[in-house]
């Protein structure tokens, strides 16, 4: 096979274009407008079973991926060849023989799967499988539905698989890589999986990679799963992925549940959309695949997982790898993320003690009104924190703040940011503004990226040293610093320096980990720090290098006054915001409130003016 046909092969024309051309389902072909011309009907439609694209407007071409690319992209065979390839994961490169022998073992390794799930749904007809077979009737599950899903049964004995992919040709260290057999520490093998339902799992393009198998006896565990192999990676597939594809593009959602028996039973029930991960969180790399297929993902969580902690944290790092998926890269894939819709996560909270089986089953409709209905992800966080809150005393108001400012912040979109803002601000019975300007604080300066983007090297380096940074510094240099500060602060009757007092995030997150881990040790300090904040520690650690030599204590006490800048500047800044705010009030109960705040800020800034004039003095002494 060439290599142009493997590329074309592997390459979904369809999928190729949605990414550049909003399409439309028309009877077995899809419609849109063409790309290559300016026009208001669509005209340009893309041929599925023949993998081919024709523009019936002013351009009347037509052709198939290779042209697609080279006209879209504006380049020659070659190039489109490569950028496919790429697509496609095919090598362009002359192969090694190790790159050769390994791709000739996958190749092995997906055929002898393939053969066993045709042996399991063998026996799933079989006189064997007659137990398995009403296992299934019991649970509504079709004839047809357990012939699309591929699903088999593997007999009640100890080496009946091991048999007979053994009479078929595959060799004995085959069937154990598979992972069809296991080998016990004296060599003896046999079946791993014994009067099992059994599910086979497929990759994207419906390769089968490996097998869940149910059991159906009541014997533990439930699920008993393919153990790792080259083919089969638990974090990356979802099952019911390659099923669900066209539905997913479609619609452009895609459900995310838990269990195989879901994913099957919404398929039957009309609901192609549905895809799950196998028993473990969903990750990165779920996402990823899934936001290549739809624009929208719905979580369906079940009541138990759905108010968990984790699974809010799990949530909160999804919708940051979206952010970073978004966002434009340089390698001339600038064009499709722009022209990308926006990916969205949405979660369905199931009704307490059901699975989407159940619900299903009993009421599709039901089914069909929750995934409507899924929440968006910031609804949903003041959803949870909204159930654990009591919001009639000061303290319940003040931690529903905190729990969700954070989330406030990261909402990129102004307006849907404003949104909420407000609702924060109403639950809690304080003026929009006041909630807006602690956001602001949040917010912090532009990103560490774009800032090391400059091409004036040098410069970024020393100008992105301000008075947090310099702060920071002492903080990590002299270990008292941290305990004096606090000290200080409360003889003026002021509360101890906390993360709010950085404006910048990674600032922020540094002072987070010193108050935690403190100073004494900077090594391990340092080495627990992600790569960004490591970066940011060394740059803080250079404004040292060129430093007199100090003693301790007057390193301390400068330390102190660094720090207590820091305070200075943020109230400062927010003496700034409420003025601007409170020349801007309509109400008289805004304006009411505006006074308090900035009275309260007003006073703080006077007691650390002369908790700092103090401070001079003394060091005048020294
Ligand atoms: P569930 O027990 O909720 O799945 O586990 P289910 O599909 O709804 O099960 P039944 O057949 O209706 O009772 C959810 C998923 O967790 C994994 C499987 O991927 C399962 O589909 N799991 C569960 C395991 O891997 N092993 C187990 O022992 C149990
Ligand atoms: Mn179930």
């Amino acid at each position: 096979m060439s290599v142009a046909s493997d590329v074309k092969q592997k390459v979904d024309i369809v999928d190729l274009i949605s990414e550049s051309v909003v399409l439309k389902k028309a009877g077995r072909n899809y419609k849109g407008l063409c790309p290559f011309h300016q026009e208001r009907t669509p005209s340009f439609v893309v041929y599925p079973e023949n993998q081919t694209w024709h523009c019936f407007g002013a351009c009347s071409e037509g052709g198939d991926a290779f042209s697609f690319v080279q006209k879209m992209e504006g380049v020659d065979f070659g190039e489109a060849l490569r950028i496919l390839a790429r697509r496609a994961g095919v090598s362009l490169e002359p192969q090694t023989p190790e790159a050769v022998q390994e791709a000739r073992d996958r190749d092995r390794l997906l055929e002898l799967l393939d053969h066993a799930s045709g042996y399991f749904s063998e026996q799933l007809q079989s006189a064997s499988g007659e137990e398995a077979r009403r296992y299934l009737a019991g649970r509504g599950i079709a004839a047809e539905t357990a012939a699309h899903f591929r699903l088999g049964y593997a007999p009640d004995a100890w080496r009946a698989c091991l048999t007979r992919m053994s009479a078929d040709g595959f060799a004995r260290h085959e069937i154990i890589e598979a992972g069809l057999v296991v080998e016990r520490d004296d060599g003896i093998t046999y079946d791993r999986f014994r009067n099992r339902l059994i599910i086979p799992i497929c990759d994207q393009r419906g390769a089968v990679v490996g097998f869940g198998a149910r059991s159906l006896d009541g014997s533990h565990p439930k699920y008993l799963n393919s153990p790792q192999t080259r083919v089969f990676d638990k974090s990356r597939l979802l099952y019911g992925l390659d099923k669900a594809r066209r539905s997913i593009a479609d619609s452009g959602t895609a459900v995310v549940v838990e269990g195989y028996m879901d994913v099957i039973s919404l398929h039957q029930s009309g609901f192609p959309n549905a895809v799950a991960s196998m028993g473990t969180a969903i990750g990165e790399p779920h996402l990823q695949a899934l936001v290549k297929a739809a624009p929208r993902i719905v979580l369906a969580l079940d009541a138990d997982a759905a108010g968990n902690a984790a699974t809010l944290r799990g949530l909160a790092l999804a919708s940051e790898t979206l952010e970073e998926e978004g966002a434009p890269t340089f390698d001339g894939s600038l064009l499709r993320f722009e022209r990308r819709l926006a990916a969205e996560i949405r979660v369905a909270v199931l009704p307490a003690g059901m699975d989407p089986d159940d619900i299903v089953r009993r009421d599709a409709s039901q089914w069909k009104t929750l995934i409507a209905e899924a929440r968006s992800l910031v609804d949903y966080n003041f959803e949870v924190a909204l159930a654990e809150t009591d919001l009639s005393d000061a303290k319940g108001k003040s931690r529903l703040a905190r729990t969700l400012l954070p989330i406030l912040a990261a909402v990129p979109d102004p307006i849907e940011r404003t949104h909420y803002v407000e609702r924060l601000a109403r639950l809690i019975q304080v003026d929009a503004k006041v909630v807006e300007l602690e956001l602001s604080g949040m917010r912090g300066r532009p990103g560490r990226t774009e800032r090391a983007a400059s091409i004036e090297v040098e410069v970024v380096v020393t100008t992105s040293i301000g008075p947090e940074e310099y702060a920071l510094g002492f903080l990590l240099r002299s270990p008292d610093t941290a305990g004096q500060v606090d000290e200080t602060l409360a003889q003026a009757g002021l509360e101890q320096l906390c993360t709010a007092d950085f404006q910048d995030a990674a600032n922020r997150s540094l002072f987070e980990s010193i108050r935690a881990q403190g100073a004494a040790d900077r090594l391990s300090l340092r080495s627990s720090l992600s790569a960004p904040l490591r970066q940011r520690y060394d740059e803080i650690q250079r404004i040292w290098a060129d430093a007199p030599e100090l003693e301790d204590r007057v390193l301390t006490q400068d330390g102190v006054t660094a720090c207590l800048r820091v305070r200075e500047r943020r109230l400062r800044h927010q003496l700034r915001l409420l003025e601007q705010a409170a020349k801007e009030v309509e109400t008289q109960e805004e304006r009411k409130q505006l006074e308090t705040a900035i009275g309260s800020a007003t006073r703080q800034v006077l007691l650390l003016s002369r908790a700092l004039a103090e401070r001079s003095s003394l060091r005048v002494k020294s």
